[in-house]
């Protein structure tokens, strides 16, 4: 179970003017302050070469014609330097030439002097959002501006039934939902599908890991930070508009379930350090690991905040009580590699079917996929089959995850106790060569016994002793 961690900030938008006219720079930088923009400035082309070797901009805002380094000099090898930042060229009347020339040399857009300052913010904004749009696409889903619906969670169970029922009826409703689920059960792809149901599809969605980020720093993630001139939106006003996942929600402590539930009551939130409320405008989605109602018993998620998100509840039920979805998930996934790789879907032989049946899937989906895609790589006759699987379930390494074991006590002991059963188990069947009857001898337990256990974790012998 990898744990797939999302940091996204908004933070304002690093802009670099470069001219050789002192009041253009000045001008410039007051109205880019103004907008909240951190501005540097270079008076000429070698200073601002200089200064993208030293620090990151998104955005970069260039003069065509200057004395010394010509502006199309500056732009290609600014290019070179910082391949990411969007370069905005500004021109005189009557040398478009130019700055067509800058367009083919991969400038973002050109703007004619003089610049009617609304006209460049705007059109920095335009840049910096789709440089940002891109960006968080990325790191959410690897795959940029993919948009995962209904039609993508995969599942026949009544189990499965029911949460994409609730998703087809909640999700165009702008309450909050409360996804609650064990890890790898698919929380976060109903969380996508919720909100392309509804009408902020075309809005951005965010995730807020809560469980990656530092206790210390989650206000300021989420709600944002005023130091003195500075002023960094969070993750909520990024979102806005959109939708935010709050992911892991008892991961929060109780003063920052207080203020999200305040949130969710006021719409606006107030910036850390700052007592100037900021009005939002957001469909909030939360998933929890653990069952919620536990969690509220357990002290972990704040009653009144359980009511407030849990208009809708939707309750994906763990991979191993709903095996008829297993085949199916894995065909998916088969589906989905072939198609990746360009080759043929292999089939799932019967007795794989049944294997994977078996096993317990403490991982539950995303463990499937796992499994599956080392089986894909390791066929090579078109169908996966006992041998394809058995060694890579054998031969996983212990994980104890921090979040599960700090989870509460008696879900810790169960995810322990599994990975004890499974790798002790394990060893000692490989120690015997396999021989049931022998190894059950050696480590003390009944042969029956050690049937059962190998059964309910899902262990082979290979001489199906
Ligand atoms: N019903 C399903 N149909 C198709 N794919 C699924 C389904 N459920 C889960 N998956 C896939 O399994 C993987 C894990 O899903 P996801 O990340 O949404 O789980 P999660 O509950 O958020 O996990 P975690 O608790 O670890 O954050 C993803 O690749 C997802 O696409
Ligand atoms: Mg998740």
């Amino acid at each position: 179970m990898t744990t797939i961690v999302k940091k996204m900030d908004e933070a304002p938008i690093r802009t670099l003017v470069i001219d050789d006219d002192d009041a253009v720079l000045t001008a410039f930088r007051m109205a880019l302050k103004r907008e909240n923009h951190q501005v540097a400035t270079a008076s000429s082309g070698v200073e601002a070469l200089a200064l993208a070797h030293e620090q990151e901009f998104d955005i970069a805002i260039l003069d065509l014609k200057m004395p010394g380094m010509d502006g199309l000099e500056v732009l290609r090898r600014l290019k070179g330097i910082a391949p990411s930042t969007s370069v905005i060229i500004l021109t005189g009347h009557g040398t478009l030439d130019g700055a067509v020339q800058a367009m083919k040399d991969g400038a973002y857009d050109f703007i004619q002097k003089p610049v009617n300052p609304v006209d460049l913010i705007d059109l920095i904004r335009r840049a910096a959002d789709e440089r940002r749009l891109i960006a968080t696409a990325r790191q959410i889903t690897g795959t940029p501006l993919q948009r995962p619906s209904l039609r993508q969670i995969v599942g026949v169970s009544n189990g499965i039934r029911r949460v994409i029922s609730l998703i087809a009826r909640a999700g165009p409703m702008d309450s909050p939902v409360l996804i609650e689920g064990e890890s790898g059960t698919g929380k976060e792809l109903v969380a996508r599908a919720l909100h392309a149901a509804s009408s902020r599809r075309d809005r951005r969605f965010l995730v807020a890991d809560c469980s990656a980020i530092p206790e210390t720093d989650v206000p300021e993630k989420l709600f944002g930070v005023v130091r003195g001139e500075d002023k960094t939106p969070g993750l909520v006003e990024a979102a806005n508009g959109g939708s935010l996942l709050i992911d892991e929600i008892a991961c929060l402590n109780n003063a920052m379930q207080v203020a999200i539930l305040r949130m969710l009551e006021d719409r606006q939130i107030l910036r850390v350090g700052s007592a100037t409320p900021i009005p939002v405008d957001l469909r909030v989605l939360a998933t929890i690991s653990l069952d919620a109602g536990e969690a509220v018993r357990g002290g972990r998620l704040r009653e009144d905040l359980f009511y407030r998100l849990g208009v809708f509840t939707v309750s994906i039920p763990p991979l191993r009580e709903r095996a008829e979805d297993i085949p199916l998930l894995a065909g998916h996934k088969l589906g989905l590699l072939a198609q990746r790789y360009g080759s043929s879907k292999p089939d799932l032989s019967d007795e794989a079917q049944a294997i994977l049946k078996d096993y317990s899937w403490p991982g539950n989906v995303r463990e499937l996929e796992n499994v599956v895609e080392r089986a894909f790589a390791l066929d090579d006759d078109g169908v996966i089959g006992a041998d394809d699987l058995t060694l890579r379930v054998l031969a996983e390494e212990p994980k104890f995850e921090l979040a599960e074991l700090e989870a509460d006590y008696s879900s810790a002991k169960q995810t322990v106790l599994h990975e004890f059963h499974k790798h002790f188990i394990r060893r000692a069947l490989e120690a015997n060569d396999g021989n049931v009857a022998r190894t059950a001898e050696q480590i003390g337990l009944g042969r029956t016994v050690l049937h059962r256990l190998m059964k309910r974790y899902g262990i082979q012998s290979d001489r199906g002793g």
